[in-house]
């Protein structure tokens, strides 16, 4: 198969790669480049397990070519902990005890964030809205929801107090 190469940022870094021609972004993430957080659910585009943010946008890394992200910038999990501190969202997952088999939580944490980071102060029906792509099988999603405001409050309090 030919190689092509590929130039993004992934969590800040520059990455300049030569993969596969035809590789998703997600088993670049995963097979080539070791950043396991991004989860294989479906393959298909319907379970939102593999969501990763692509300028700011949630994406489907199994249906997004890797080659299609040169020059974009894209974020993981991975990219959320700042010198070891869990971000806030993720605070509020563990505290919330809205994580439990944790297979859809790094695609919910970043679809949470780009909504928190769009809209600081959302609704309960924003949060519904912008996780209705992601499946979770264990948590019944109320959880999931109540630490998503969670955090936006978090967040809030800690831009007022900046
Ligand atoms: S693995 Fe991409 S949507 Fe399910
Ligand atoms: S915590 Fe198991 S799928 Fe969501």
């Amino acid at each position: 198969m030919t190689k092509v190469a590929v130039q993004f940022t992934l969590n800040g870094q520059e990455q300049n790669e030569f993969i596969e021609g035809g590789s998703t972004l997600l088993s670049t993430l995963r097979s080539k480049l070791g950043l396991y957080s991004t989860k294989a659910g479906c393959h298909q585009g319907t379970c939102g397990a593999c969501t990763v943010i692509i300028d700011g946008e949630p994406r489907l890394s199994c249906l997004t070519l890797a080659e299609r992200c040169t020059g974009k910038e894209v974020t993981t999990l991975e990219g959320l902990t700042s010198d070891g501190a869990l971000h806030p969202l993720q605070q509020a997952f563990m505290e919330g005890f809205a994580a439990q088999c944790g297979f859809c939580t790094p695609g919910m944490i970043l679809a949470a964030k780009t909504l928190l980071d769009r809209k600081p102060n959302p609704s309960r029906a924003d949060v519904v809205d912008a996780i209705s792509g992601n499946i979770c099988r264990c948590t019944g999603y109320e959880p999931i929801i109540a630490a998503v405001l969670a955090a936006a409050e978090q967040l809030r309090g800690k831009k007022k107090s900046a």
